[in-house]
């Protein structure tokens, strides 16, 4: 439709003008493009949105085509024309949905916890995120490139590796494996805080670490080696599609750092400022109207989280020929992704095509509220979290369905609280702080991963109980308003997978998901589909059909699993 009208609205225009297709509460969908073009051409609304409707080739899309209101186009799709396009769903196994036709290079970083340190809710949410960006660009055709920029380097190694040498390595390898990092890494703090002489030899281990003595170097691997395998767990628990050669710790891009600050410097673009070494960006500026720096060299010789993220980014435009950079991180970390990427721009690593997205998000908020917090009033274990999620909902599987053994249970409980977890991070506007409640995110109505995988079960037992399979090239019949709204929907994924994969705002997707599901239900309700005989048994099995795969697609796409039966 939007193709369709576009051409229409040019004409009227004189420039392209984006038709804004939506779905519509008055017509299948609406188009409300006129009043902002009205307001700039000075003429009447409706009278442009009139002219549009003469103007666009519908003919073939749309039973009717109004204008209603102050200006809008109410669209109403031809029944032949949806009963076509389902059937053209139904034989493929794309789901509407094509590879795109210029595949780009995307390097997603997320994740990204830090060696010896807990991983936070924060870390959750970026994990979820971009787990979801990748496999969302990746089933459309793109090569992408998973970059968990893990904290793998900088001063507190110092600490960290005397912690260990005092701990020896044995048992320090037992606590870290166990997932016990926050007591590792509080009592290597403790440490260095009270007492001098650990805190001496921290200094002296740091020099050693950067110097590149061997010792040292083996023990800050086997740290690193620890928390990787320990957060490898997480992600197995969490159904996330990182591995092990995923991992780009910062550590990695240490050759890189002299050679790119030396660029800039060889650019002109270094200031030296209190003894550091700083690239003053364009449009950067504090709140007190000075000039915020970047700083790439610290005044002790180090370089720093600024300067890693820059060496990271030439390489990824430039090595791996990347032209898309997401990073999923904090919104807190907004300004310095925005300082790294103009400086970056400013240095010619980051020209067009390639361009750089902070995929930002807010916080996750207690019951109360605030900021999600322990009893102890530390931050949350996510493991603990997690295993909370995977316990409750399979106390609720046994509870709902007795007839499932203690195999199934664990993997419908695991499939739904895990789903529960990641759907209602996904399914809230991402930039937006969100409430985790149990009872809410496990709840079987409303916009829930458990209302999704029960409207996905419910499909997959109608099939194991009509005891045949579908037919997807019957011939599709849209008779009852419930199955036009049903595939209304249906034809409508295209369109929100590829509004998705611009914007990362999967709620749109999440919602889409909702929307199906619930015309999917009323349809279910008054559409008899194994009572029914014939042609129209066959056809509703193929909306059914339909339905699941397009579920099970879009939640696949999010990182949530569909179990057969719930
Ligand atoms: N390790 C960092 C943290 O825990 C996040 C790193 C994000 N990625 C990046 N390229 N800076 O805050």
């Amino acid at each position: 439709m939007s193709d369709r009208l576009a051409p229409a609205f040019a004409a009227v225009a004189g420039v392209p003008v984006d038709p804004v297709v939506r779905r519509s509460q008055h017509a299948d969908f609406q188009s409300d493009a006129a009043l902002g073009l009205a307001r700039r051409l000075g003429r009447p609304p409706r009278a442009v949105a009139e002219e549009v409707r003469e103007r666009a080739e519908l003919a073939d899309l749309c039973a009717a085509v109004e204008v209603s209101g102050p200006g809008f186009l109410n669209l109403t799709v031809a029944d032949r024309t949806l009963a076509g396009m389902v059937s053209a769903l139904a034989v493929d196994p794309r789901l509407g949905v094509p590879v795109v036709a210029e595949p780009e290079t995307v390097v997603v970083d997320y994740s990204a916890p830090n060696v010896a340190k807990e991983m936070h809710v924060g870390h959750l949410r970026s994990t979820v995120i971009g787990d979801a960006a990748a496999r969302t660009l990746e089933w459309l055709g793109h090569r992408v490139s998973r970059a968990n920029h893990l904290g793998d380097w900088g001063t507190p190694f110092g600490m960290l590796i005397e912690h260990l040498v005092d701990l020896g390595e044995t048992e320090a390898a037992q606590e870290l494996s166990m997932g016990d990092l926050d007591t590792f890494y509080t009592a290597a703090r403790a440490k260095f805080d009270g007492d001098d002489a650990f805190r001496e030899r921290s200094r002296a281990r740091v020099v050693a670490l950067q110097g590149g003595d061997p010792a040292t170097l083996r023990l800050w691997r086997l740290l690193v080696a620890q928390s990787e395998s320990y957060f490898l767990t997480v992600y197995d628990l969490l159904d996330v599609t990182l591995s092990r050669a995923d991992f780009r710790g910062e550590s990695s891009y240490h050759d890189l750092l002299a050679p790119t600050v030396g660029e800039l410097d060889r650019l002109g673009l270094l200031r030296r400022s209190d003894g550091a070494e700083c690239v003053f960006p364009p449009g950067s500026v504090g709140r007190d109207g000075e000039p915020l720096p970047l700083i790439v060299r610290k005044s002790d010789g180090g370089y720093g989280y600024p300067a890693t993220d820059l060496a990271a980014l030439r390489h990824r435009t430039g090595a791996l020929g990347a032209t898309r950079l997401l990073y999923v991180v904090g919104l807190p970390q907004r300004r310095h992704f925005e300082m790294v990427f103009a400086v970056a721009a400013q240095a010619g690593w980051l020209t067009p095509p390639a361009r750089a997205e902070h995929v930002g998000f807010g916080s996750i908020l207690g019951a109360d509220g605030r900021m999600l917090r322990s009893r102890a009033g530390g931050s949350v274990k996510l493991v603990g979290l997690l295993t909370e999620a995977v316990e409750r909902a399979t106390a609720l599987a046994r509870e709902r369905n007795p007839e499932l053994d203690e195999g199934e249970a664990a993997e419908v409980g695991r499939a739904v609280g895990i789903g529960a977890i990641k759907f209602a991070d996904l399914s809230g506007d991402r930039h937006k702080d969100y409430v985790l409640d149990w009872e809410r995110m496990l709840a079987l109505d409303g916009n829930t991963a458990p209302y999704l995988q029960y409207a996905y079960s419910r499909i997959r037992s109608l099939f194991r109980r009509a005891g045949t399979d579908v037919r997807p090239d019957a011939e599709v019949s849209l008779a009852d308003p419930a199955e036009r709204a049903l595939a209304v929907e249906l034809v409508g994924f295209a369109a929100v997978v590829d509004a998705v994969a611009g914007s990362l705002e999967f709620h749109h997707l999440a919602a889409y998901l909702h929307r199906l599901a619930a015309a999917f239900s009323a349809f279910y309700e008054r559409c008899p589909v194994l009572r029914a005989e014939g042609p129209v048994r066959e056809s509703r099995l193929v909306l059914c059909d339909l339905t699941a795969r397009v579920l099970h697609q879009g939640l696949h796409l999010l990182g949530i699993r569909t179990p057969e039966r719930l």
